[in-house]
C-alpha cells in the first residue's frame, strides 16, 4: 500500500467519523404556535394572524449560523431566503429572536396565502449539506360572507320568480348551502340546497319566511337570514259551508282568510243576498288574527230566525285583489253546539253556559263569605 492510498484511506475514515460524530448539530423544529395540526400534520393559520416556529439546533459548529428558507407550494415555487442567523431579509414578513442560547424563533407576521409553503430551519455541514427540519404552514380564512352580493329581505307578488343570492369569501373556499326555518321544505324541495343561488320559478304563499344561507369551511361559518315576503290576493274558505241552528238559538258561521297584506277590518266583508251585514242587533262580526297572517272572521248570529235562513258571503280583499266564500244556514229542528261547544240561546245578554254560570257563583259566593267575617 502506497502512501498516497494511506492519505485516501484516512480521509474517508475521518468523513465517516465526522457523520456519526455525536457531536455532529442536530435541527428540530421543535415547537409552533399554532401547533402542528394532527391530522394533516402541518401548521394551521388563519389569515391575518402571527405564526411562529422555535428552531432548536444543538452542537451548532460556531462559524456556522442557522438559516430559515421557505419553498412556496404554487406559484414558480422558488426557494426564498427568509433569515441567516437572527437577520431578517424582509423585516415585515419575518421576525427572528433566540429565546434561549440554542433556539431560534421566527415569527411570521400577518400570515397571508402567499406564506403559504415548507418552511425549513438549517445548518449547514459541508460544502452541499445541510442538517434540515421542516415544517409546512397551511393558511386558511374563516368564510365572510359578501353582503355586497348577498341578497337582502325581499317582497315579492305571488307568481314572480325570485333570485335568492349568497357569496362569501374564505379559504378554503366556502360551501354555500340554503335553508328555511323550522325545517320547513325549499320551494324546489327538499330541505338543503347548496350553490350561490337559489332560484324559485314562481314564487307562492307558502314560499314566504326566512331562508339562511351558510357558508362554511374547515376554518368556520358565516350565515345571512334572508326574509322574503309574498304578497297574494287573500284565499277565503269557510269552515261551516252548511250550519243548521233551531230558531231562537245562536248560530256562528266561520271564514277563513289568508292573505298578504293582511286584509284589515275594513276589508271583510260579510254579506246576505247581496246586502251587506254589519255588527249591531242580532248580528255580530268578530275578526281573528291568527298565526302566519291568517285571519278567521265570524259572523255570530244571536237569537236565530227564520228569515236569517239563507245564503252567506264572506269576502276579503287587499291591494292583490278580493275573494269571496259563500255559506248557507238552514233551519234545525234541534238546537246545535256553536264552536265552542255549548248550545246558547236568546241574545247576546242571555249567552250564559255552564262555566260561566259556576264562574258568577263562584264570585258570588267569594264575596258573601268575605262579606259575613
Ligand atoms: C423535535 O422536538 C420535538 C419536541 O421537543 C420532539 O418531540 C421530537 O422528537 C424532536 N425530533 C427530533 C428528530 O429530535
Ligand atoms: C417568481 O420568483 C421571482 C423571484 O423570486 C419573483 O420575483 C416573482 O414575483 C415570482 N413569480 C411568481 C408568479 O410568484
Amino acid at each position: 500500500m502506497g502512501t498516497g492510498h494511506f492519505i485516501v484511506l484516512c480521509y474517508c475514515l475521518s468523513s465517516l467519523v465526522t457523520v456519526v460524530s455525536a457531536d455532529d448539530p442536530k435541527v428540530n423544529i421543535s415547537e409552533t404556535d399554532p401547533p402542528v395540526n394532527p391530522v394533516y400534520k402541518m401548521i394551521i393559520q388563519e389569515q391575518d394572524k402571527d405564526a411562529q416556529m422555535i428552531c432548536v439546533v444543538e452542537n451548532r459548529p460556531v462559524d456556522v449560523e442557522v438559516q430559515w428558507t421557505v419553498q412556496a407550494n404554487r406559484g414558480n415555487a422558488s426557494l426564498i431566503q427568509i433569515a441567516t442567523g437572527t437577520r431578517s431579509y424582509d423585516a415585515f414578513r419575518w421576525a427572528i429572536d433566540k429565546p434561549s442560547p440554542t433556539a431560534w424563533r421566527l415569527r411570521i407576521q400577518n400570515v397571508q396565502p402567499t406564506d403559504e409553503g415548507s418552511y425549513t430551519c438549517k445548518v449547514q455541514v459541508g460544502a452541499q449539506n445541510y442538517v434540515t427540519s421542516v415544517r409546512e404552514l397551511r393558511v386558511v380564512q374563516k368564510p365572510q360572507i359578501s353582503d355586497l352580493d348577498t341578497s337582502t329581505d325581499m317582497t315579492k307578488n305571488a307568481d314572480d320568480p325570485a333570485k335568492l343570492e349568497c357569496y362569501a369569501n374564505g379559504r378554503p373556499k366556502p360551501l354555500i348551502k340554503w335553508t328555511r326555518m323550522a325545517g320547513e321544505l325549499l320551494p324546489n324541495g327538499g330541505t338543503e340546497f347548496q350553490g350561490n343561488v337559489l332560484n324559485i320559478n314562481r314564487i307562492e304563499s307558502d314560499h314566504a319566511g326566512i331562508y339562511k344561507c351558510t357558508a362554511e369551511n374547515s376554518a368556520g361559518m358565516d350565515y345571512r337570514e334572508i326574509r322574503v315576503t309574498v304578497n297574494f290576493r287573500p284565499e277565503v274558505y269557510t269552515g261551516t259551508p252548511v250550519a243548521r241552528q233551531a230558531i231562537g238559538y245562536t248560530k256562528e258561521l266561520v271564514c277563513n282568510i289568508k292573505g298578504y297584506p293582511p286584509p284589515g277590518g275594513n276589508q271583510i266583508a260579510w254579506s246576505r243576498e247581496s246586502r251587506p251585514i254589519i255588527s249591531g242587533g242580532r248580528y255580530e262580526i268578530r275578526n281573528i288574527p291568527g298565526a302566519s297572517n291568517r285571519i278567521t272572521s265570524i259572523l255570530v248570529v244571536w237569537n236565530v230566525q227564520s228569515s236569517d235562513f239563507g245564503r252567506y258571503q264572506c269576502s276579503a280583499e287587499n291591494d292583490k285583489g278580493s275573494r269571496y266564500v259563500t255559506m248557507e244556514l238552514q233551519s234545525s229542528s234541534v238546537p246545535t253546539e256553536d264552536r265552542s261547544g255549548s248550545v246558547r240561546g236568546g241574545a247576546p245578554f242571555l249567552s250564559l253556559n255552564l262555566a260561566t254560570l259556576f264562574m258568577l257563583a263562584t264570585v258570588f259566593l267569594l264575596h258573601h263569605i268575605r262579606f259575613i267575617r
